[in-house]
């Protein structure tokens, strides 16, 4: 319990990566995929990657975050997407899956699955869907990073349209947040954690 909080609570954006320090693939996949137990709507998983390893791309990619050192410092830098078309893609292994484990009678496949799309067929708010679960799949990472002795920063400052260009990403599809990976630099020290409000101030118990 203590460990788990000590994840999150200690978690910062890091803004100084150990420049010389690379992440295996294997490892960047595990965490990506022990990270994908996050909740979705309907398990739908509307999530994508493509994560940034390659030094040269990392360099293109600094410039599309708008000189952001820390992209090209990074041992890797993961593109978070939000598929806007998840619900119809997903949607059968979904079903699939949950008859062959005894969710639901094969029966009630059909009536679920139009209850599931109806949710998908409106532009807007599949794009809620998509970018509200992306998000969850995306604080997961940070937390799972940290259990393996990594830190990440999240980042929105970057020229999507370019970003789509660069890494041929769909023009329907929704790039949330990127994630840079990596080990801490141990000769740079962090300012504190900036103010967190309190309870009273976000929040009440009704
Ligand atoms: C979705 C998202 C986008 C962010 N984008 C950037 C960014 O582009 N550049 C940056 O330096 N920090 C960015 N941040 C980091 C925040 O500034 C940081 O999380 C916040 O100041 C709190 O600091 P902490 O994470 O160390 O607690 C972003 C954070 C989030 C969650």
């Amino acid at each position: 319990m203590k460990e788990c909080l000590k994840l999150i609570t200690e978690r910062r954006s890091i803004t100084f990566f150990d420049p010389t320090r690379d992440i295996p693939d294997e490892t960047i996949k595990e965490i990506l995929e022990i990270s994908a137990t996050a909740p979705s709507g309907y398990n739908l998983q509307p999530w994508e990657v493509i994560v940034v390893k390659d030094k040269e791309k990392k360099k293109q990619l600094k410039e599309i975050c708008y000189g952001q050192q820390k992209v090209e410092d990074a041992s890797a830098n993961i593109v978070l997407i939000a598929n806007t078309k998840a619900g119809f893609e997903h949607v059968d292994r979904v079903l699939d899956s949950w008859i062959d484990l005894g969710y639901i009678p094969a029966e009630n496949r059909d009536t679920l699955r139009e209850r599931i799309l109806e949710g998908w067929k409106d532009k807007e708010k599949a794009k809620r869907k998509a970018i509200r679960d992306t998000a969850l799949f995306g604080m997961t990472i940070m937390i799972v990073a940290r259990a393996y002795g990594l830190e990440t920063h999240p980042m929105e400052g970057f020229d999507e349209t370019l970003l789509k260009e660069f890494l041929n990403i769909d023009k329907e599809k929704i790039v949330p947040m990127i994630l840079a990976i990596g080990y801490k630099d141990p000769t740079k020290k962090l300012l504190p954690r900036a103010y967190r409000f309190k309870f009273e101030e976000f929040g009440r118990i009704v």
